[in-house]
């Protein structure tokens, strides 16, 4: 027996999901969303401080987004986008996620948000309604940390695999959702955008989701 005569099995584990959902002709939504975001932020100029820069014009609103009517289209498509992950994965039907608090976010050019994670919830999400280029992608970080204290060293100018990578960002697209568990670092990019006014403004919708008992009578 020749001892490189060896059969090779490849089993991964433990990795990372990013959901994504696209919504067709989100025009409409979008155009109504975004109309009640410079509304919200009319209301409340300061807006509150998180992930944020407020010093650099990056705007965040309270927290409660989804206790507005103004917002129900928006809340009806989470749920929507959440029951189908829900049975991706296989999570119990007796339970539902639901968005615990939802908020928006204005960068104007020049600002960015900070890396962090959303603690206290399951699974978190982000809508994007408007982003022109160069408005700030967002990027998802390597959660196993342990990984990027010795990386190898890979043959130069082929793609890496996936399983492989140390980061991941997207460029946002309105109309376009993701999932991604509430412990994964993500933070966004300064916005660079060469558009004049609201039109080189990046805005999006942002939610924390947590798994809820359904009541017997709905
Ligand atoms: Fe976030």
């Amino acid at each position: 027996m020749n001892v490189t005569d060896f059969q090779f099995v490849k089993r991964t584990y433990f990795p990372t999901t990013i959901f994504q959902i696209d919504v067709p002709d989100s025009k409409a939504l979008n155009d109504k969303l975004l109309e009640n975001i410079y509304a919200e932020q009319e209301r409340d100029l300061k807006g509150i401080n998180r992930s944020n820069f407020s010093e650099l014009g990056g705007w965040h609103s309270h927290n409660e987004l989804h206790k507005s009517p103004n917002y129900s289209d928006l809340v009806s498509l989470i749920n929507a986008a959440t029951a189908k992950m829900g049975d991706d994965q296989g999570y119990a039907k007796s339970h539902a996620m639901r968005i615990g608090t939802m908020w928006s976010i204005i960068n104007p050019p020049g600002s960015a948000n900070r890396s962090h994670v959303h603690p206290g919830c399951m699974w978190s999400g982000v809508y994007y309604i408007h982003a022109p280029e160069g408005a700030g992608n967002i990027e998802f970080v390597e959660p196993r940390t342990a990984h990027l204290m010795n990386q190898p060293r890979y043959e130069p100018k082929t793609k890496r695999a996936k399983e492989n990578w140390t980061k991941v960002r997207f460029v946002p697209i309105p109309g376009r959702m993701f999932l991604f568990p509430s412990w994964l670092y993500h933070g966004v990019d300064p916005n660079v955008s060469k558009e004049q006014g609201r039109k080189a403004h990046r805005v999006i919708v942002s939610f924390n989701l947590n798994q809820v008992k359904i009541s017997k009578d709905g």
